[in-house]
């Protein structure tokens, strides 16, 4: 009976039935036989046939059963549930680093009593450029710089746009900074076709460029978080008089260029019906992406476009809402 142990599904144990009591079988042809044999010898061989037979159905049950068994026990192997495993990790999102340094930008300055306000990035060409005392052949006008939708409508290229805007709708004094998308037609390691900007604007009756000073220079230690020397040199902006440009050293002593300010001009206030004899206005414009790769050194502007996974990650931890 070794080959019933070998035995391990129901097809084969049928076959194994029908092969030793089925009409085929060894056992059968002695039954049929037993006809043959006088009364008492029938008997006999009846009881020790039938011995037989029992045996070999009892084996067969048996092995029915631990078939069956094990069906089971499959079946709910297949269905079981370890409450012993560890959950399964659900991966976290986080804030894209560039979100996270205008926010950490818009605490500083609200911080300062400064309101952070927003406005359209499909932008008038009076608020981009006209009352921002922007002339008609200033190169930021031209087809090469600016993306146009008609003669007057652009993608904003700045949010200084917002200064009008904001200086229209809100009574003097006025502490303003405008987080936002801007564009512009240029594309490099270090420029993309849509960057963001912060704008700031501060108007009141006894401002002057040292408060600007201060402010910013203030700003730039708090955002990278370390001291670092800084410079204001003179520049040019249309709607600033005077002008600067704020730089900063790096370690190899070499100066970067940071952000744009200036006292806001005489003619944008005028614009914005303000009399310039009582108020005086400074404003600043803040390349996010620029503070950014400084702030993490990166290298290539594109990164914070291409949407990386590896790339940002890295910045997990830097703040958590
Ligand atoms: N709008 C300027 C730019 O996009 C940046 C800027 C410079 C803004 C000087 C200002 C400012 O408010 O005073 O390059």
């Amino acid at each position: 009976m070794h080959e019933i142990k070998k035995i391990d599904d129901f097809t084969s144990l049928n076959n194994f039935k029908s092969k030793y009591l089925g009409k085929n079988s060894i056992l059968y042809a002695y039954f049929s036989k037993l006809t043959t044999l006088e009364i008492s010898e029938r008997k006999k061989f009846s009881i020790l046939l039938n011995g037989f037979k029992k045996k070999i159905q009892d084996k067969i049950n048996y092995k029915k059963k631990k078939l069956q068994d094990n069906k089971i026990i499959q079946e709910k192997n297949k269905h079981f549930l370890d409450c012993t495993l560890p959950g399964r990790r659900i991966e976290k999102g986080n804030l894209h680093p560039l979100t996270i340094v205008i926010n950490e930008i818009k605490k500083f300055f609200n911080c300062l009593g400064f309101k952070t306000f927003y406005g359209p990035e499909i932008e008038n060409t009076y608020y981009n450029f006209d009352a921002l005392n922007i002339p008609n052949d200033h190169p930021t006008k031209s087809m090469n710089d600016t993306f146009w939708f008609d003669v007057n409508h652009v993608l904003r290229t700045q949010t200084s746009s917002m200064q009008i805007r904001i200086l229209e709708k809100y009574s003097v004094p006025i502490r303003a900074i405008v987080p936002g998308k801007v564009y512009r037609r240029d594309y490099d390691h270090t420029h993309t076709p849509m960057f963001h900007q912060i704008e700031g604007l501060i108007v009141d009756t006894a401002i002057s460029f040292s408060h600007l000073k201060w402010i910013l220079e203030n700003f730039i230690i708090k955002i990278l978080n370390k001291n670092v020397k800084v410079r204001f040199r003179s520049s040019y902006f249309p709607f600033t008089c005077p002008s600067a440009e704020m730089d900063i050293q790096d370690k190899h002593g070499k100066w970067l260029e940071i952000l744009g300010c200036g006292m806001v001009h005489p003619n944008v206030l005028k614009h914005c019906n303000i009399d310039s004899n009582v108020y005086l206005g400074g404003a600043f414009g803040i390349g996010v992406e620029r503070i950014a790769m400084l702030k993490y050194s990166v290298s290539d502007i594109r990164c914070f476009f291409e949407n990386d996974v590896r790339f940002l990650k890295q910045f997990c931890n830097s703040e958590k809402y």
